[in-house]
């Protein structure tokens, strides 16, 4: 039997995500949405894309959560999108209020799911969810440092004129500003990017990295990036599908890890068909780790705000 994902809110991350699953092939798909028409509108155009690349996936466009019952996986992207000028915070208030509405529904249908966030402020919102469905820590996390590792990989490869497959970094902590590249772990072909470039052009790298959603926000003057969230959402999704435990930084709830307790934040973790089966530890430069505990603290002042 095919597994079976939901994708709540079908704008532009739920609907590239639900097109890159379908073209997959390896699950159902169920794609959500409150304004009438659109899901349903979407779902059939992507049914359509399948026999052309040879998916037997099933997509279903819906404004209800009946549908979505026992779904394995949901990924959720109902919320709004930046505009320049705006941080990922300032749309604590409006995103919190579907995604409190929106996790319940989907918790009710499908009590057994892996919830993956996407919705921004993302580590607040993975709190939001965990805290709403009262699912276990190892059911619930947040995508962004799949995407910020990426956004940092591509600056890098670009940088050096290499193949992004060649380079090896992580992002961790919240998605924001306060993000910590770990640039000592970071290696090109298997060397230290330290001795590759200098370091004013790695500064400028990791800059960039941190601000990399902002700069396409300001391209795109009308949203924010999609393309590239869509297919860490799906990374993660197969992760777990797929039983493949890859080790792949994303946003969950520590408990003591790294010395936080009760906050999400974005760690190397593994990704199996237990979901989080595994939080990795390692030791931080003391940079990264003064890094990570200011990230942490960005995160505890929006969960003040929200009094959860
Ligand atoms: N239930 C279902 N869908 C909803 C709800 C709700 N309660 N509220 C809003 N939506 C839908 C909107 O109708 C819209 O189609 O969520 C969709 C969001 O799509 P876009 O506006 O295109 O936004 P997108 O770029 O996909 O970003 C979604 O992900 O990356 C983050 O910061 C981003 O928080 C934002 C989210």
């Amino acid at each position: 039997m095919k597994s079976k994902v939901t994708v709540v809110g079908a704008g532009n991350v739920g609907a590239t995500c639900a097109h890159i699953l379908a073209t997959k092939g390896y699950a159902d798909v169920v794609l959500v949405d409150i304004i009438e028409g659109m899901p349903q509108g979407k779902a059939l155009d992507m049914s359509q894309s399948t026999p052309i690349v040879g998916s037997d996936a099933k997509i279903i466009g819906t404004n209800g959560y009946e549908e979505t019952a026992n779904s394995d996986i949901v990924i959720i992207t109902s919320g709004v999108p930046r505009k320049p000028g705006m941080s990922r915070d300032d749309l604590l208030l409006t995103n919190m209020k579907i995604i409190q509405e929106v996790t319940a529904q989907v918790a009710k249908q499908s009590p057994k799911c892996f919830l993956i966030m996407v919705a921004n402020p993302l580590d607040a919102m993975a709190q939001l969810a965990m805290h709403v469905s009262k699912f276990p820590r190892e059911r619930v996390m947040g995508m962004a440092g799949v995407l910020d590792t990426a956004r940092f990989r591509t600056f890098l490869a670009q940088e050096l004129n290499a193949s992004v497959e060649d380079v090896q970094a992580y992002v961790l902590g919240g998605h924001g500003d306060t993000m910590v590249p770990l640039v000592a772990s970071t290696t090109v072909g298997g060397i230290p990017i330290s001795q590759l470039l200098p370091k004013e052009r790695i500064d400028a790298i990791v800059k960039r990295t941190a601000g990399g959603g902002g700069e396409i926000v300001s391209l795109l003057k009308t949203g924010s990036a999609f393309y590239a969230p869509a297919t860490a959402a799906v990374e993660m999704a197969e992760s777990i599908l797929l039983d493949k435990k890859r080790i792949l930084p994303c946003a969950v709830c520590l408990q003591g890890e790294y010395g936080i307790k009760g906050l999400f934040v974005g760690v190397p973790v593994k990704l199996g068909a237990k979901g989080v089966e595994q939080i990795i530890e390692f030791k931080l430069t003391a940079e990264e780790d003064a890094a990570l505990k200011k990230s942490a603290a960005s995160v505890q002042e929006l969960i003040d705000v929200m009094k959860i």
